[in-house]
């Protein structure tokens, strides 16, 4: 008997979303991930990455990553509750609360995975979650995973947070959560007013600072450095997979608040745990900050240069600050066409639609690296001038 395919919805909506201009083919990196790269069999400069300081091919990671599969070998064999923690997962650990001025910290396979798993474990279905409308996904998942009851609050609007906490009784646990910086407009959470809001009605305070590490603070630590609020915030998430080049995710925070996810993050208790190789290119990674602050200054210098080139052209970039700058253009397809049209000109800029920002607000995502050269980026603002031009978006 033959039998009809249980799964052919899934055609129908791939479908839709051809029609919507919305169905993307994943690019092909055939080289290392560096400002300028092949994609596609076409050289290009690459505005697509988090690499924002280069640190995916720094000799320091590259060197570490090697002798650590010398010692230790490619992986780990078990989780990191039951045989998979090694001497290196510990240093890292132990580096990363120094670096960050906290008790402790928990390192996570991603920064996704960070924020699901402890968002999920720390909250039940008793707790109230106060959650910034633009937080990324993996927040969004660990408070439903967490079946707490989710209050979400216009982005950036701390009195609308204030008004959402007030209603709440004051015995009731609260999780107020934003991002540091925004994944997608580059904009940064209120940071000290939420802090305020946590502390008047005894909320936790959580920020995910994937896009700040490496970026904001002093060498990179963070929003909760740059903002000065050392010491309100709860539990500081951060991402060794952007700025830091290789991968993974932590919670900083208190020793108690670590061993409690020791014992209960799911993704931590059931998930094998990062291969030797990626824990000491991290390892690396936090010395590069500490060691090679000028890197850090060279990535702010480009971004100056960089999003004033795209505001002079007339774009609209939003509200950004921070090296991620997007060009809002509203209409998905559009979106995809400006950012087609760039690949053509030599310049890789994705193009991103719904469910990553709200419908009409469609947009091509820039991202300056410490490692372009003022010419590639030149180069890029006139391929951005011409192909806006064509297609009447400036
Ligand atoms: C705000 C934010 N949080 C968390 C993550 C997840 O980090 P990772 O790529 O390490 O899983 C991302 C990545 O896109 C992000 O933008």
């Amino acid at each position: 008997m033959t039998r009809s395919d249980p799964l052919a919805y899934l055609s129908t909506e791939l479908e839709t979303l051809k029609q919507q201009g919305l169905y993307r083919h994943l690019r092909v990196l055939e080289t290392e991930q560096r400002a300028h790269a092949t994609y596609d069999h076409r050289s290009v400069v690459n505005l697509s990455s988090n690499n924002y300081l280069g640190l995916t091919t720094h000799p320091k990671l590259r060197q570490a990553a090697m002798d650590a599969i010398r010692k230790y070998g490619a992986g780990t064999g078990s989780v990191r509750p039951i045989a998979g923690t090694m001497d290196i997962h510990l240093e890292l650990e132990r580096k990363l609360a120094a670096f960050k001025q906290t008790e402790a910290v928990v390192v996570f396979q991603s920064g996704f995975t960070a924020n699901a798993g402890t968002v999920a474990s720390i909250l039940t279905d008793r707790d109230v979650v106060i959650s910034d409308e633009l937080n990324h996904a993996s927040i969004v998942d660990g408070c439903r995973l967490s079946r707490a009851t989710i209050k979400v609050f216009p982005h950036k609007d701390v009195d609308a947070a204030r008004r959402v906490v007030r209603d709440l009784p004051a015995s009731q646990r609260k999780l107020l959560i934003t991002d540091g910086v925004f994944s997608m407009d580059g904009d940064l959470g209120p940071l000290p007013d939420l802090c305020a809001v946590a502390e008047e009605s005894g909320c936790i305070m959580m920020v995910d600072d994937a896009h700040a590490s490496g970026v904001f603070g002093r060498n990179g630590r963070g929003t909760i450095d740059h903002f000065q609020v050392h010491g309100r915030v709860d539990i500081q998430v951060g991402t060794l997979s952007k700025a830091m080049g290789a991968l993974g995710g932590y919670i900083a925070g208190t020793r108690a608040l670590v061993e409690f996810l020791y014992h209960r993050a799911r993704p931590f208790l059931f998930s094998t745990s990062h291969p030797p190789a990626v824990a000491a290119a991290c390892i690396a990674a936090v010395d590069v900050l500490l060691e090679e602050p000028e890197i850090i200054e060279r990535l702010w210098a480009n971004t100056h240069f960089f999003k004033s080139g795209l505001q002079a052209l007339g774009f609209n970039t939003g509200v950004s600050e921070s090296p991620i700058t997007p060009v809002i253009v509203g209409d998905a397809a559009l979106a995809m066409k400006l950012s087609d049209q760039l690949f053509d000109a030599g310049v890789f800029a994705q193009g991103i639609g719904f469910p990553t920002v709200a419908r009409g607000k469609a947009r091509v995502r820039t991202i300056v690296t410490a490692t372009h050269t003022r010419d590639e980026l030149q180069f890029a603002l006139d391929a951005f001038a011409t192909v806006g031009r064509q297609l009447g978006i400036r």
